[in-house]
């Protein structure tokens, strides 16, 4: 047999799985109890923190997502924690000040996170500088991840190049983040074999089974010299989710690639969330659409989150008849904004536009606020100029466009925001779940607060039963 080179797998059952197919609603206390046979595998990292958690936590699940983190450090004692990081967007849709990232970076790290992984949607590397260098000076592993996607622009020179100046940058690890499935099993071989020559650093594969090549990709991927692949345990694997864990170090048994990986302790894992998978096909929190393999997602290159939102959407209008003119709008309005991928938060905008374009019964004549944000350069530099006459419709003649790097016209925001808030502050955490999310976080203090007080009330109430005065 060929010299050993062992696949590590990265699980991602807490953060990637439940995000694409129950909406993110995994709740804290559904993951605590399996956490001590999860860090028993041996997994290179457990993806469960960042991406939308954050948000979902506060906003639906009433939870402190940096307690859920604290909670979760605890447990896993021997296995490394992955957080997906939107770069100059944190977690949130916006761009912020560079003191909030830093400030970000450095409570994730301080709270247990061992690896960020670090992407921008437009791929403007300048987006990814800061926390980059935040992760590193903290000790932390920076993955920067490159949003794949697919157009003219998109050569295997212009994904070596991006590899280089993310190695140069200080990036311990590369990720090609295929979000939509797109990346099909020979374009794998060659994608992977590319990078390989252009950097020395791991390169980890991360992809979704949504239009149904994804396991066969990352046999492809492995075979051409890939270090990691991101899977999901089986009950959340699949659909517009990953691989199955099982099913991928099953695969590699007994070859080079060989993980190593316990299957009596997958099993036992995947018998603990399987219930959850039918407690959640019974309350249709997971839709069987998202199960199955979507073959538009090929087609409009536009990823299963976003299918999903582009229904409803219509839905609301009371327009679904118009579903397939707005997924032929997509690729359209994407091109005119420099074809940039579609990934959060680039995919609302192109995705929202197109409907807007399509009900409105003229392309551009309403115009979102997000577009007019993307089209004066305020999310940075796409790989493609902007079509010059829908800029010039959507913005009229007079607007300032930015060519420097977005956050450079951002004054430091901390200060600001910690005053903005103080009546709130438990911990010095509560400033960044603010800062991000102003309006959410404070509703979730509001409801924190009420919680502590009824805790206080029953508590008293106990006392006094006890002790009668
Ligand atoms: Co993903």
């Amino acid at each position: 047999m060929a010299e050993k080179k062992p696949l590590k797998i990265t699980e991602t059952i807490l953060r990637d799985a439940h995000q694409s197919l129950i909406a993110t609603r995994m709740t804290t206390e559904q993951m605590l109890p399996i956490i001590d046979k999860m860090d028993q595998v041996g997994y290179h990292a457990v993806e469960c923190w960042g991406g939308a958690t954050f948000d979902a936590s506060l906003r639906f699940l009433k939870e402190d997502p940096w307690e859920r983190l604290r909670k979760l450090r605890a447990g896993f004692k021997n296995t490394k924690l992955q957080m997906l990081f939107r770069g100059q967007n944190i977690l949130g849709y916006n761009h912020y000040a560079d003191d909030v990232v830093e400030y970000f970076v450095q409570k994730s790290i301080a709270n247990g996170i061992d690896i960020i992984r670090i992407f921008d949607c437009l791929n403007d590397l300048r987006n990814l500088k800061t926390a980059v260098n935040a992760a590193n000076k903290e000790n932390g592993h920076a993955q920067v991840a490159l949003s794949y996607t697919l157009g003219d622009a998109y050569t295997l020179d212009y994904w070596k190049e991006m590899a280089k100046q993310i190695e140069d940058m200080g990036a311990k690890s590369l990720c090609i983040k295929d979000m939509a499935g797109l990346l099909v099993p020979a374009k794998a071989t060659e994608l992977v074999q590319a990078l390989k020559e252009s950097v020395e650093i791991p390169i980890d594969l991360h992809t979704h089974y949504t239009s149904g090549v994804a396991s066969m990709t990352y046999m492809k991927a492995v075979e051409a010299g890939c270090d990691i692949i991101d899977t999901a345990i089986s009950p959340f694997s699949m659909g517009t989710s990953q691989p199955a864990t099982e099913v991928m170090v099953e695969a590699f048994k007994g070859t080079e690639y060989d993980t190593g990986l316990d299957q009596n302790k997958l099993a036992e894992i995947a018998d603990y969330f399987r219930p959850m998978r039918e407690e959640a096909l019974a309350s249709g929190l997971m839709n069987t659409k998202v199960l199955g393999v979507n073959i538009q997602t090929l087609r409009y290159q536009v990823p299963g989150g976003m299918l999903s939102n582009l229904v409803s959407q219509l839905k609301e209008m009371g327009q679904e008849d118009k579903y397939e003119q707005v997924l032929e709008e997509v690729p359209r309005v994407r091109k005119d904004f420099g074809e940039p991928p579609l990934v959060t938060p680039s995919s609302q905008i192109v995705g929202t536009q197109a409907v807007l374009n399509v009900v409105s019964g003229e392309r551009y004549k309403m115009v979102t606020k997000e577009s007019k944000k993307l089209l004066s350069g305020e999310f940075g530099q796409t790989v493609k100029p902007f079509d010059k006459e829908v800029q010039k419709k959507c913005l009229g003649d007079d607007v300032e466009v930015i060519t420097c790097r977005p956050a450079d016209l951002i004054k430091p925001q901390l200060a600001e925001i910690e005053k903005e808030m103080a009546q709130y502050k438990q911990q010095d955490e509560d400033v960044l779940s603010y800062a991000l999310f102003p309006q959410v976080a404070t509703e979730f203090f509001k409801y924190r607060e009420a919680q502590q007080n009824k805790v206080d009330a029953a508590a008293a109430d106990t006392e006094n039963k006890a002790y009668p005065v």
